[in-house]
């Protein structure tokens, strides 16, 4: 997949240099390319904001740059979702994770200061928020997205591990341990101790979907109605 990044501070993704994205990104899984906004400009001073109209306290990212910036990006990545990273917009989740996935190609626009034109807004496809709280910039949503994107894409981690991950099927990971089997006299269950496949994976499931009933009552509500059809209160 390609992405394309607008931003003002292309060193903000030096992270997705590492881990399991750089490594998607050097097997090719990931064409990932940074517009640094300014480069957009046409003043001396290359400046991409400016007062609010109405008045009020904090800058605007104009609308002008980022349309060009994203005329470029279209031009090598056509068939993109465009997408700007906003408390405004849709709440970020792993089924939209999953979604992305399977796009041709995505556009990221992140924000700054104040906000950006409403304007720029009629450019995008859709509008994103990592949550609900307000980050200083887009650019920490992007990684969020770039990340959990990425990792969903195929190839990028071996076959099913994606899966077995939270939120699909609407349950969390079960529990997991590794060495050694006793630390400072905690032992871990031995049934995965002992080698019975068959009765680790019904441990396993049993403690996805009680974890999921007792830290993520929400989740396990969707859970049960898919099993069940039925509507818990
Ligand atoms: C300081 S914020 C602007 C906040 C805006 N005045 C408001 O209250 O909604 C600057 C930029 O950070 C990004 N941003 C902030 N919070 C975000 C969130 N929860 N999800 C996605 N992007 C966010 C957006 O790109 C936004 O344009």
């Amino acid at each position: 997949m390609r992405i394309d990044i607008i931003t003002i501070f292309p060193e903000a993704f030096s992270p997705l240099d590492l881990s399991i994205i750089g490594r998607a990104r050097e097997a090719g899984f990931l064409d990932l390319q940074i517009h640094n906004l300014r480069d957009f400009t046409t003043d001396r001073h290359r400046k991409v904001d400016d007062k609010s109209f109405g008045g009020g306290v904090g800058m605007v990212m104009m609308v002008a740059p980022v349309a060009k910036a994203l005329e470029k990006a279209r031009e090598v990545n056509p068939k993109a979702e465009i997408i700007m990273l906003s408390p405004a917009g849709q709440i970020f989740n792993q089924e939209l994770a999953r979604k992305l996935s399977r796009k041709k190609g995505l556009i990221l626009i992140c924000g700054h200061y104040e906000g950006m034109d409403e304007r720029i807004a009629d450019l995008c496809d859709r509008q994103i928020s990592i949550g609900d709280y307000v980050l200083s910039a887009g650019e920490t949503a992007a990684l969020v997205v770039v990340d959990a994107v990425t990792r969903l894409l195929p190839g990028v981690l071996p076959e099913g591990a994606a899966e077995q991950d939270s939120f699909s099927d609407n349950l969390l990971d079960w529990p997991h341990y590794t060495r050694p089997a006793r630390w400072r006299g905690v032992g871990v269950p031995e049934v995965l101790l002992s080698g019975d496949h068959k009765k680790i994976a019904a441990w396993r499931q049993k403690t996805a979907e009680e974890r999921t009933k007792k830290l993520r009552p929400d989740l396990w509500k969707k859970y049960d109605h898919q099993k069940t059809g039925r509507t818990l209160p």
